[in-house]
């Protein structure tokens, strides 16, 4: 493993603001360190949470958890939120998959997906982020009329999440196929991730999907 890697998987629980499901009362010191809010908006699969630190820094009155699975990247998480100066921000280390494991007081009232793996064979459909196991979990860990938002580039993704808020008869509040070429976009949805910069970049389409789960 190269040395920087190593230093960062060292170092990283050791911030303030990063937290690890695998260890005890992960919830009650995550909601100590926000405030004791109940509320919380999500950016699942954060990587260096770009959403997560530019929309507390748009919000400065609520809370935003960012979720990553590796924690290397939730190193360069803490270390951008610390060097932003945002404070209503946390992030946790963790397989989305175990999120209704975690959340038991606090509840999400806007979860932010962004810029997913796409998982395009269908024999790893299950994986998709969007995927029914996945609404199940989300369905468990957001307070009534919450909000959840897709950004991506990848078309068969789009489709295929807008084929399950039909099946699973969601409200659908937004399709964007070509978010950019939108009038009146909100800062939210102008926000850029990394991976949206390279997507950009590759003169690819980034695309929104917005509904509720009830
Ligand atoms: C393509 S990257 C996108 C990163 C970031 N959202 C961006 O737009 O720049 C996808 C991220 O999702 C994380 N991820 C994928 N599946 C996950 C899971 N089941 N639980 C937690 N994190 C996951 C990966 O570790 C990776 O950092």
């Amino acid at each position: 493993m190269p040395r920087r890697k190593l230093k960062k998987l060292l170092e990283v629980r050791t911030f303030e603001n990063v937290f690890d499901a695998k260890a005890e009362n992960v919830e009650e010191e995550l909601r100590r360190y926000l405030n004791n809010t109940e509320r919380v908006a999500l950016e699942l699969g954060c990587g260096q949470a770009d959403y997560s630190i530019n929309l507390a820094l748009l919000r400065p009155d609520k809370y935003f958890i960012g979720i990553d699975r590796k924690a290397a990247r939730i190193w360069n998480a803490s270390k951008n939120a610390e060097a932003s100066g945002v404070k209503n921000a946390a992030f946790l280390i963790s397989y989305i998959e175990r999120l209704d494991e975690i959340f038991k007081t606090m509840k999400a009232e806007e979860i932010w997906i962004t810029f997913p793996d796409p998982y395009p064979r269908r024999g790893s459909m299950k994986k998709r982020l969007t995927h029914p196991r996945f609404l199940e979990v989300y369905k468990k860990i957001t307070a009534p009329g919450a909000i959840i938002n897709l950004k991506t580039d990848d078309e068969t993704l789009y489709e295929y999440t807008l084929s399950v808020i039909e099946e699973e008869k969601l409200k659908l509040i937004k399709a964007a196929g070509d978010l950019y070429a939108e009038e009146n976009l909100s800062e939210e949805e102008k926000i850029r991730t990394k991976y949206e910069k390279m997507h950009l970049a590759e003169g690819k389409k980034i695309k929104l999907l917005r509904f509720s789960l009830d």
